[in-house]
């Protein structure tokens, strides 16, 4: 009976995997006829070009046309790209992308391993990351005449390097000259998303990450698939964002026989039977695929394993890409998680620079933090912004229910464990149109507006209903998981750093509505000091201190408070903000009140307090001179 219900369930599993595989196929025709290329039409060429690439560590960007003309022989090289990364001293590497995978094949299996070369004993392990040896050495080696050599070199033009020191990050000085430079708002939105998010060469490098991972079990797995997802693919990415990657055994990438050849199969495999519950089953592969991450390839260290977790991750980092990666093998909805942020970006060009000016806002007043904790993550502050474009009176984003209900049944997607990820993957399906012509930097102030008015306490946020629904339980903030509608994408999130949120909205609308307001500086005044975003951003140092409980609001400035008295004296020379918005206005009143008030009690309190201490201060002075 047991066998025939796991049969049954093998059955169904295989199903699934048949309609995916028939889906991803009809998906890439339906979209590529419309020019426009889907999440996995963009996944799978970044996996074919991670295919047809290698990495080679070189003295400096130098040695370029040696290497070009070296590596030439092996095939057409298509571009190439230079970065460095700091480690003792600055390391360089050049990244090569032929025209075909079997040419950088060629280039890797020319290879020799460095243990053949000095008779040390290293792991000879085969992977795109080379390093490129002096031309002497070689030719002292004998593998190859300097001659030789020679006579290939001169056969090349060399092609100009694509990218130079291609993954530097803008310095917070340099961004902030650029900031300043802008003419407006608006503009510095746009140049701070184009300055900061993660660039061609970013992404090829997280594909080539995820290319070794793969190929490092393609021997008993060649159907095995390491797929990128988060912010390295969704197209939220900054410079220097980790790589979420998940494992599959079954990812369909290299299988020789189609779906229906194997149902049809009268051959098939032993396999192992999986013994325990499935996590406990994840965990010990995970383990498994810990140590060999570790013990073997080349560039991996700092392996650490957190298998406790909702989902058990392999975190690690590579020296050679300068890269931090977290592995799973069991979050698949992550991944369709990613390809619906991938969607919503690509649907209106607003939604990439606002969440972007959003996730930098939160890290600079520290709201958010690289590791996970009791505050908001990045995930979930992009889940708040897909829900204010959402419930806009003019929507810039349908709700997810609309892509559900345009789903074809080449659409249908269902993980292994059954969660049900069916939504359209043609926009144009969904039919959706936005009227709304508000700028960027109206968006943003309209965001803050939004949230410094949300009710936290009693309402969730549902991207798949585009409304706010009852909170179903006592967590401080509660976003509803998209394709998980039980679980709370926010319930890490506590009372305190939901409390922090609503403070620093409101802080920013203040902030923004004021810059906006007093937006008349002449281009020298631009140039020479802080304004704009700047202004909302000038908290840096924030980003890496977390706030404890019992933070102080910055609310209010020392100065605001004596706005009132000092006009009244008209001894001020600031003009004062006249707020579009009644409520917010309100708001701002009923802070600055309460503040005063607060402020006074403080005053009062400290003038008893330093009377009473200057009286025992002088007791004691006088008792030390008797
Ligand atoms: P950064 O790493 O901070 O740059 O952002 P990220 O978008 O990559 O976020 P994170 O690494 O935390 O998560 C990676 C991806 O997993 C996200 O982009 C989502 O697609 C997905 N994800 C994260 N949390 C959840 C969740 O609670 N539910 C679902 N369905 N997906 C999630
Ligand atoms: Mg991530």
């Amino acid at each position: 009976m047991n066998t025939l219900m796991r049969r049954a369930q093998q059955l169904q599993h295989w199903r699934t995997y048949c309609i995916k595989q028939c889906a991803v196929a009809a998906t890439g025709n339906e979209t590529a006829a419309k020019g426009k290329p889907s999440y996995e039409q963009f996944i799978d060429s970044r996996h074919q070009q991670a295919e047809r690439s290698i990495v080679v560590q070189v003295s400096s960007e130098k040695s370029y046309n040696e290497l070009y003309n070296y590596c030439s022989r092996f095939g057409h090289i298509v571009s190439a790209h230079h970065y460095t990364v700091q480690h003792e001293d600055e390391l360089h590497y050049l990244l090569l992308e032929y025209a075909n995978a079997s040419d950088a094949s060629a280039a890797i299996d020319s290879s020799a391993h460095s243990g053949e070369l000095s008779g040390s004993t290293s792991v000879p392990v085969r992977s795109s990351f080379l390093w490129f040896r002096a031309a002497a050495a070689a030719a002292a080696g004998g593998r190859r005449s300097q001659a030789k050599l020679s006579a290939a070199s001169a056969q090349h033009k060399t092609l100009p390097l694509t990218t130079v020191a291609g993954t530097q990050s803008w310095a917070p000085a340099q961004l902030q000259l650029l900031l300043r430079g802008a003419k407006s708002i608006e503009e510095q939105l746009q140049l701070l998303y184009e300055h900061t998010r993660l660039n061609d060469l970013g992404v090829r490098m997280r594909f080539l990450a995820a290319l070794q991972v793969q190929r490092a079990i393609a021997g008993m797995f060649p159907g095995a698939r390491a797929q990128p997802f988060g912010s390295s693919v969704n197209g939220f990415g900054k410079m220097g964002c980790d790589l979420d990657l998940i494992l599959r055994f079954d990812g369909g990438a290299t299988a020789a026989a189609t779906g229906n050849e194997r149902e049809l199969s009268r051959l098939v495999y032993h396999t192992k039977e999986n013994l325990s519950n499935g996590r406990s089953q994840t965990q010990r592969q995970m383990e498994c695929i810990g140590d060999l991450l570790h013990l073997f390839l080349p560039g991996v260290c700092h392996v650490r394993r957190i298998l406790q977790a909702r989902v058990p991750i392999i975190k690690y980092h590579h020296e050679h890409l300068d890269l931090e990666v977290d592995l799973s093998m069991s979050n698949l909805t992550g991944f369709y998680m990613s390809e619906l942020l991938y969607m919503f970006g690509e649907l209106d060009p607003r939604v990439r620079p606002l969440t972007f000016s959003i996730r930098r806002w939160a890290q600079s007043c520290g709201l958010t933090n690289p590791s996970p904790g009791r505050w908001i993550s990045n995930f979930s502050l992009s889940c708040l912004v897909i829900y204010f474009l959402q419930q806009l009176r003019q929507p810039i984003l349908p709700a997810i229910s609309a892509l559900v209900k345009a789903a074809a049944a080449t659409d249908i997607r269902v993980t292994e464990d059954g969660i049900n990820c069916t939504f359209a993957r043609d926009m144009e399906r969904v039919a959706f149109g936005s009227r709304n012509t508000s700028s960027l930097s109206e968006l943003l102030l309209q965001f803050f507006e939004f949230y410094s008015q949300f009710d936290f306490h009693n309402r969730a946020i549902s991207l798949n209903e585009a409304r706010a629904l009852s909170k179903p339980d006592h967590s401080a903030m509660y976003i509803v998981n998209p394709l998980e509608p039980l679980l709370n994408v926010s319930k890490n999130v506590s009372l305190e750093e939901c409390e922090r949120l609503r403070i620093e909205v409101r802080n920013a609308a203040w902030i923004l509505e004021s810059e906006v307001e007093n937006s008349t500086l002449t281009e020298q005044e631009r140039h020479e000091q802080s304004w704009g975003l700047l202004n909302l951003f000038k908290h840096p140092e924030k980003a890496v201190i977390r706030p404890n409980m019992f933070f102080k609001p910055r609310m209010v400035e020392v100065s605001d408070l004596f706005e009132k008295a000092q006009h009244s004296n008209g001894a001020s020379s600031t003009p004062s903000i006249n707020y579009k918005n009644s409520a917010m206005r309100q708001q701002v009143q009923s802070i600055k009140a309460a503040a005063r008030s607060e402020l006074k009690q403080l005053r009062e309190s400290s003038t008893a307090t330093a009377t009473s201490t200057s009286t025992s201060t002088s007791t004691a002075k006088s008792k030390r001179s008797r």
